[in-house]
């Protein structure tokens, strides 16, 4: 285990002493491996804003249209998740993370990129309603690390130069399969190809 999956990233805090966001997602989606600082963090959040529990059920789901899309419809065969339960690679540093990638993955071959549920970590705007903004708050101040949030435009400019696959950006909730009448939460997923 490396030393980022024992403290939060710019830490010299134990982890056991600072919630952080992966142990906390953990508790978010019923996982087992949580420490009882960010068990109390999430709760915390999730009684700011409850819609919270929704989105880790949409982020779930999207993310699994965002694996069956590229795999099954069109052949894709290797993956790069930034932002995988336990960071390997700093979202910020793509030079990095390029650097690093082909030891594993053959750049001849197409690639699909994943940032699930991260970009929310990629700091830049500040953006929400009044409860999310309470809840960044709280978050910034009593976790690691820090978050921003982002509006329908800020999302769509990351999408230029690439096509976005039906049904573009949407709710996570809504990017899937079995979609349905879930409810809308305020999270944005989107699978896009590079034309
Ligand atoms: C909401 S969780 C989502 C986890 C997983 N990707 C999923 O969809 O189930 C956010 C993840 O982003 C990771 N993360 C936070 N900051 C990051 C950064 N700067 N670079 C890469 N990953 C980061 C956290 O460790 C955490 O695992």
């Amino acid at each position: 285990m490396g030393e980022s999956h024992t403290r939060p990233r710019g830490s010299t805090r134990p982890a056991t002493s600072v919630a952080h966001n992966a142990r906390v997602w953990n508790h978010r989606i019923g996982g087992k491996d949580t420490y009882e600082v960010g068990r109390q963090a999430g709760d915390r959040v999730a009684s700011i804003i409850p819609v919270i529990r929704d989105i880790a059920r949409a982020d779930r789901e999207f993310l699994g249209r965002a694996v069956t899309c590229p795999a099954g419809e069109r052949g894709v065969r290797q993956f790069l998740d930034v932002g995988p339960d336990y960071v390997e690679a700093d979202a910020h540093d793509s030079d990095a993370i390029l650097e690093r990638a082909p030891g594993t993955l053959d750049f001849d071959r197409p690639v699909a990129v994943m940032t699930p549920g991260t970009l929310t970590f990629v700091l830049d705007t500040e953006v929400g309603g009044e409860d999310r903004i309470s809840a960044m708050e709280f978050w910034n101040e009593n976790a690691a690390p820090p978050i921003t949030a982002r509006g329908a435009e800020d999302v769509f400019v990351l999408l230029e130069g690439l096509n976005p696959v039906e049904p573009g950006p949407v709710s996570c909730s809504q990017g899937h399969a079995r979609a349905g009448s879930a409810p809308v939460v305020p999270q944005y997923g989107v699978v896009a190809v590079k034309p």
